[in-house]
């Protein structure tokens, strides 16, 4: 068993959103989360961290690299971890959320990690639950521990994150990806663009400091991070595009658009990715530019240094209430 290195305490019982770190807090994170990189390359990945901890899961919606990494991250760390499997819980027979929430917490877990199609559902659970709740994403809202991840992915790759000019292209409008990273890498001092045709731009979008593109090739055209989203199809209401083929037509990363960023910028996408919608897979696959799987490999890290860092936090608690 390697040596276990030591978790900041980042101040906070809860993470629901990028707005409620400060710099530090995202420092700190990212430090404690390159530690965990180097374990993970490792043969033997296992610490006894968050030994006795129980880590539950609870995702109301689909998940393919959240939820497994969130295992993963939780097993590596010592924990004991349980998936609850929404479709076939007691969800299905009507019970409401905080309902749910409820009957898990009295099972006395230490770390919920939620995700949920309503926006602010984990804040809501707050007062519901005495452990520390997670967001892994809510509705259109946020989805911190991707931006998290993918600040990680940046920060291998470049240095450091300030000066940095990011493109985010796709739908921010039903994005959460988009808006966490977004608040994270304006926190951060770099320059964030959002690219996207005007149906699937919030209206109010400009309030949020980034500079707003409809031309995807002016959008992308210097950048350093091409930062592709997937159409949230599952989120929208009415017809907001003519088709998808003419998305990839005006919306769609091809090489040939890549090659108007800077020299050497790099491709990014949370995944899960739509070939031929808004990537096309010469783009996807290129090991050359795409970070996309280091983006995978980064998300366990750094949901290993949150889980560390929030029962850091719950250690002190308990410590000074005993
Ligand atoms: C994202 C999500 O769920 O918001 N996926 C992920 O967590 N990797 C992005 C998406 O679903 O498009």
């Amino acid at each position: 068993m390697s040596a276990a290195p030591k978790a900041p305490l980042i101040g906070h019982q809860h993470l629901l959103s990028i707005r409620d770190l400060s710099p530090g807090d995202v420092t700190s994170l990212l430090d404690l989360a390159d530690t965990y990189v180097d374990l993970n390359r490792q043969q033997d990945k296992k610490l006894s961290t968050l030994k006795g901890r129980t880590v539950i899961n609870l995702f109301f919606e689909p998940s393919t690299r959240t939820q497994a990494s969130f295992e993963l991250a939780a097993k590596r760390l010592g924990a004991d971890t349980v998936n609850m499997a929404v479709t076939t819980s007691s969800v299905t027979k009507g019970e409401t959320l905080l309902d749910t929430v409820a009957t898990l917490n009295a099972m006395n877990p230490d770390l919920l990690v939620v995700r949920h199609h309503a926006s602010g559902a984990q804040r809501m659970l707050v007062s519901t639950a005495n452990c520390s709740i997670i967001n892994a994403g809510d509705g259109t809202n946020e989805h911190p521990t991707q931006a998290l991840l993918d600040a990680l992915t940046m920060r291998h790759k470049f240095g450091d994150l300030s000066g940095l000019t990011v493109a985010i292209c796709g739908d921010i409008l039903h994005g959460r990806v988009a808006k966490s990273n977004l608040y994270l890498l304006a926190m951060m001092g770099a320059r964030v663009r959002l690219v996207a045709p005007p149906t699937l731009l919030p209206p109010d979008a400009t309030r949020w400091g980034a500079e707003i593109f409809h031309d995807f090739e002016a959008g992308i055209k210097g950048a350093d991070v091409v930062m592709m989203l997937r159409l949230q199809n599952e989120r929208m209401e009415g017809t907001l595009l003519p088709s998808t083929r003419e998305y990839f037509r005006y919306y769609g990363l091809t090489p040939e658009r890549l090659a108007l960023a800077k020299p050497g910028a790099v491709v990014m996408h949370p995944g899960p990715i739509n070939r031929g919608v808004e990537i096309d897979s010469r783009v996807a696959d290129d090991p050359k530019t795409s970070l996309i799987l280091t983006q995978v490999e980064m998300g366990v890290a750094m949901r290993m240094a949150i889980l560390d860092a929030l029962s850091q936090h719950r250690r002190n608690d308990v410590g000074a209430r005993a």
